[in-house]
Parts: structure tokens; sequence; C-alpha cells
């Protein structure tokens, strides 16, 4: 009855990739506090036909499944390996404690939730004063992927690397080459890191599908179903193939029944509220967290910063109520593009298309330069290569039209070499320029009818910023000056980089003021 993997937490991440493990081969045991829980997952173990139930232990004594491994592992011959798949902080913190005396030198815990880069590092090295392996792994996909396959980042030594490959290798989605969506990201917190930007940009996705389906619906008048056969065309070809929102979005259109609503006859999600909430602790959470590190690492992501802001403005559905009545604004309208003949139609629908793909395509550039930053700063030579590898296939950003294009752009740089995505590949520039007029006519169709729509907003105002030879912010650095002493460059004896300005005006000296 020996185990060969410990897996801490059996929710629905937790008791997936049991089931996924233990459908690979491996003995499985799953420790969670909750007796309910577990006799739960042993019952799924009964029925999943795929699984075999003898594969599967359930404990809810941590103590126990330890003492499960086989008798003269837990050395660096035969590290034992256990998996947390757990909420953020304190908890993994608990489990820290009280799994640390029941492991020896050179076993190995993968950290598989998602967590803030900087406590994962702190948590290694507590872990490496016992000669211990402390992985930090982001797991994407969901609960879906989780039980059939996710896409992993983990982000440690070589050599828990090197051990781990086989086994995480079998774990992972494939690509339809069957190439496994895992590969080593690179030291210390640098896999947590990469799960946390994947959610950034995941963000920014979620927000552009959201702001163009109610475009679609309401501005231009397409019903659900007809966004739903829209969607599914952008899907199976075009510059959005294979983008697994757009997919997982056609098919929830369609959905006329769910959890709590009986019928729909234009689909559920005119059923459902319109808040976004986020974790318990608002100050947590991977979109919260990239959205510091956009601040922190000085890094223009606008699209990832706008959908967090307006994720935040959905959340508290009464609180804008009440505001929405003191404003007394109007609320979105039709757009005269509704009333357009068929051809037209079509037509503007290519149009969306493209400056939806103009997006989508912004969002992964500025997540990727977000990394690609912090990879310099921590000196973690993560390869932008890696990360649209393991993105491929099983996590929630994957597109697979914007990896084959990205893929070979990325083979050419050497992972260490400081990029900024737009300047150092002129490819991807020229590529994000094809969609400006696109993803100008529809930003000014939400203009025209007060739609809301930030992220679109963002990510083409983005590209007008960075595309600006001579911005407008000189009137800034002079009032800047004026009030804080800031200093300024003077047009043709500008310094190279980030660094102030060598001139001053005494503006207070100045006659008349
Ligand atoms: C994934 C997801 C997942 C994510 C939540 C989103 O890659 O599978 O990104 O890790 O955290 O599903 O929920 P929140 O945005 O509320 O964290």
């Amino acid at each position: 009855n020996d185990i060969e993997i410990g897996i801490v937490g059996s929710g629905s991440m937790g008791g997936g990739m049991t089931l996924l493990f233990s459908q690979n081969g491996s003995r499985i045991g799953c420790y969670d506090y909750d007796k309910d829980a577990v006799r739960k997952l042993m019952d799924e173990a009964k029925e999943d036909e795929n699984v075999d139930e003898k594969l599967v232990h359930g404990f809810t004594s941590l103590e126990k499944m330890m003492k499960a491994f086989p008798k003269g592992s837990g050395d660096k011959k035969q590290p034992r390996i256990v998996v947390l798949s757990m909420p953020h902080g304190k908890p993994v913190d608990g489990i820290q404690k009280d799994l640390l005396p029941l492991l020896d030198e050179g076993d190995i815990v993968i950290d598989g939730g998602n967590e803030w880069w900087e406590e994962t590092e702190r948590r290694q090295a507590i872990a490496k004063e016992k000669g211990i392996e402390w992985v930090g792994m982001g797991v994407s996909g969901g609960y879906q992927s989780a039980r059939h396959g996710p896409s992993m980042s983990p982000g440690c030594t070589k050599e828990a690397w090197e051990f781990l490959k086989p086994y995480l290798e079998k774990w992972a989605a494939k690509t339809p080459e069957g190439e496994p969506c895992v590969m080593h990201i690179g030291p210390g917190g640098s896999g947590h890191y990469v799960k946390m930007i994947h959610n950034g940009i995941e963000h920014a996705h979620l927000s552009i599908l959201c702001e163009v389906r109610a475009l679609l619906h309401y501005q231009l008048g397409l019903s659900n179903d007809e966004i739903a056969n829209l969607f599914e065309s952008w899907w199976k070809s075009g510059p959005l193939r294979g983008n697994f929102l757009v997919g997982i979005g056609f098919k929830g259109l369609r959905f006329k029944e769910g959890g709590g609503i009986e019928h729909a006859k234009d689909g559920i999600v005119e059923k459902i509220e319109d808040k976004v909430t986020q974790d318990v602790d608002l100050s947590e959470g991977t979109g919260t967290w990239s959205a510091k590190e956009i601040a922190e690492r000085h890094v223009a992501a606008p699209a990832i910063a706008a959908a967090h802001q307006l994720r935040i403005i959905s959340s508290d559905k009464f609180e804008r109520i009440k505001v929405a009545d003191n404003l007394n604004l109007p609320q979105p309208s039709k757009a005269k593009e509704a009333k357009l003949d068929e051809a037209e139609k079509g037509k503007l629908l290519e149009t969306v298309q493209t400056a939806v793909y103009g997006a989508i395509l912004g969002a992964f550039i500025q997540g990727l330069d977000i990394i690609t930053k912090a990879s310099q700063d921590q000196r973690w030579n993560i390869s932008l290569a890696t990360c649209i590898k393991i993105w491929r296939q099983g996590c929630i950003i994957q597109s697979d039209a914007i990896a084959e294009f990205l893929l070979p752009l990325f083979e050419k740089f050497p992972p260490s070499e400081p990029i900024n995505l737009l300047k150092s590949i002129p490819e991807i520039a020229k590529e994000l320029a094809k969609t400006y007029d696109a993803q100008k006519k529809l930003y000014s169709i939400a203009i025209e009818t007060d739609a809301v729509a930030p992220a679109l907003g963002a990510s083409l105002e983005y590209i007008k910023a960075i595309n600006c030879r001579d911005l407008d912010t000189n009137f800034m650095e002079l009032e800047l000056d004026y009030f804080g002493h800031h200093n300024y460059d003077i047009k043709g004896k500008t310094e190279k980089g980030h660094e102030k300005g060598k001139y001053h005006t005494e503006f207070a000296k100045m006659p008349g003021v």
C-alpha cells in the first residue's frame, strides 16, 4: 500500500490532480483535514472509470500520509514528493511548519497553488536549512485541466527539476504534437511569478472578451447565439484560432439553463449578476499582485491594469448603483452600426475580430514585458520561448495562432537578452500596428454609445502612447519642475534612459509669478 506521491488538499484542484496522477499509474496519497472532502474524493475515484481506485488513498492525518511512503525513501536517492494544492499565504505556512519535521533531506515539496513569489522564496530558504527542495509551481487551467492535464511552471533548482521532470511531463497537458506543457522556468520564485503574470494576462483577455461581447450584443444588436457562432468561427480559424477563452466563451453563450437559472431564452449570461469578486483578502490574489508588479517594476501594461480596475468597480454592486444614482449619466446605448446591411455588418465583424486580436496580442506583450523585466531584476534568466511553450495547451491564455506567431520570434532571442518586445522584435510591432485602425474603430463605437470598455481603451491608448514620437508630457514636466524642482531635459539635449533631466527653472523668481 505504499504511496509514490503525496498531495495536500483535496479541493477541486488537489482532487483533480490526485485522479490525474493515479490515472497515470502512480499510487497517490491525498491528505485533507476535512473528512467529508476526503470521502468525496474517494467516491469520485471509485466512480471514475479511468482511475484504478486502489491507487488512491485518502488521509485525514498528514503524519499517516507521510508514513505511507515506502520505507527507506526520503533521502537524495529516493526523495519523497509532496504536492500542495491549497490557498496561498498562511495555510501554506501552516503546512510547511507541520510538514518539515516529517520530511528528510532530499525530499521535494511542490507548492502548486498561486503564490506571491517572495513568499515562495522565503519558504524555499526555510526548507533549504533542512536540505529540502521547495518548488514554487504555477498550475494553470482550472479544475478541469487539473484532472486532465494542466500547464505547469515550476521554479526550483536544476536538480529538483531533473528529478521531477519525468513525473511532471507525464501529468502535463500535451500539444497536438505530444509536447508536454511543462518546462523549468528558473530558480527561486520564478515559476510562481510566471503563473502570476499568466493570470494578469488572463485578466486582460477576460476583460477584452467581456467588453466586446457586450458591444456586439447591446451596441451592435447581435443575439448571444449569433455571438456564439462568431466566436466559434474566430476560435476555428484566423488570428484568434485556439484561444481558450474564446473557445469556452462560445460554448458558455449557448447555455440556456444553468445552476439556479431555469430557462433563459437569450442564454444564461443575461441572468448572471455583473459583480466579479476578488479573493477574500482584497490585498491579495494574482490580479492584485500583477497590478502591483506593473507599478513597482515600472513596466507599461495598461490593459492588464485596466482589466483589474474594471473587476474592482464591478465587485460591489450596491455601492455602484448608489454612485450611478448620483452621477445620473447616460447608460450604454445602441450603435448606429446596428442598422448596417448584411454585407456591411460582415465587414464590421471582421474589423471587430482584428481589434480583439490586437488587444489580446497587446496583453501578451505587456505581460511578457513584465516577466522580462522581473527576470532581469531577479537574475532568473526566464526564456520567453519557454513561457509560450508551456502556454500552448492546458492553460487559460492558450492561443494557438498567437503562440505560432510568437514562438519562432522568441526562439531567435537568447533568454537573458534585455528586451522590450515592441522595440527589439520589429515583427511584433508591425503585427500590432496592423490592428490599430480596427482597435480605433471598435473603441470609437464604445465612446459614441457610452459602452464600458476600459481594457479595449487601454489597449488602444497603449499603442498610441508608445508610438508617439513627441508626447505632450512636456507640460507635465514643466509643472512638476515648477512645484517640485523635478528637473527636465531640453529637446535636442535629451539623455538616454530613465534618468531625470538636468535643467531647472526658478519659476518663483520669474517676473510676474
Ligand atoms: C488558472 C487560473 C487560476 C485562477 C482562478 C481565477 O490559470 O487556472 O488563472 O489559477 O487563479 O481561476 O480566479 P481569480 O482571478 O479570482 O484568482
